[in-house]
């Protein structure tokens, strides 16, 4: 099923809003798979079957270890390319959603709402390559991620934890409409006491993308027998 914003129907005879509507009562374990325009190319933010968790994984763990994004993300030990695999299972069977960020076909990190519950979520994302950080490719992809939560996953708050060193983070979070929430919920996301959190202003997150909200295109993926 597509729900392509840019027609606005599919095929003429379903409205975005009833195929969006559709997209959202689907059975949990529907793979959504957004797609929009980049600078740069074409990006594609999906949820990956296991066999493509399968295909990712040593990379993913190469990214993971880079020495920067390990201190950013909190890692504390190396992780092998099982353990990438384990830890996109254990956050599915926790009601996650992780998704894969590919450019053209590339695969360039990875991003996931975890903790969810109810309408609340909390949003996570890496670009793996230090090559391919600070080009763009972050905001893009998290926006591509929110719009799915807005209008398919129906979450009201999204929640984002950050150290305080990390600028790029805050500042793409900014750029998406987060805020810093000083509230208890939003504290209880955090690992350390001074980590910063913040979370989304979707008002804010609409009048920023107004061109991408047009662009996106929002599809569920047939399900895979693995
Ligand atoms: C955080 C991260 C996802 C941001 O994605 P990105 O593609 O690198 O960032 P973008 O290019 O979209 O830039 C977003 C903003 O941050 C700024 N920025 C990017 N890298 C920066 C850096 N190293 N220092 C300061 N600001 C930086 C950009 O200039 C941009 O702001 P601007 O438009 O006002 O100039 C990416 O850097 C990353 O994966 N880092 C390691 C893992 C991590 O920290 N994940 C976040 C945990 S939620």
């Amino acid at each position: 099923m597509i729900c392509d914003v840019r027609l606005g129907d599919l095929g003429g005879q379903l409205t975005r809003q009833r195929c969006e509507d559709l997209l959202r009562n689907m059975p949990t374990e529907t793979l959504l798979s957004i797609e929009a325009p980049f600078a740069r190319g074409k990006l594609r933010v999906f949820e990956p079957t296991q066999a493509e968790v399968l295909a990712a994984a040593p990379l993913l763990a190469t990214f993971y270890n880079d020495s920067h994004n390990s201190a950013m993300l909190t890692n504390t030990h190396q992780l092998n390319a099982a353990e990438v695999v384990e830890s996109f299972q254990s956050l599915r069977a926790g009601g996650g959603r992780p998704f894969l960020l590919e450019q053209d076909g590339v695969l360039m990190g990875d991003a996931d709402f975890r903790n969810v519950a109810g309408s609340e979520a909390e949003f996570a994302i890496l670009i793996g390559s230090r090559a391919q950080q600070s080009r763009g490719l972050g905001t893009r992809y998290a926006a591509m991620m929110h719009i799915a939560a807005l209008r398919v996953l129906g979450y009201e708050s999204v929640y984002s934890t950050i150290i305080p060193v990390n600028i790029a983070s805050r500042r793409m979070l900014e750029k998406l409409g987060y805020q810093l929430d000083q509230s208890l919920r939003a504290a209880s996301f955090k690992d350390e006491e001074d980590d910063i959190t913040m979370s989304i202003d979707w008002a804010q997150f609409k009048l920023a993308h107004t061109e991408l909200l047009t662009q996106v295109v929002i599809t569920a993926r047939p399900s895979s027998p693995d």
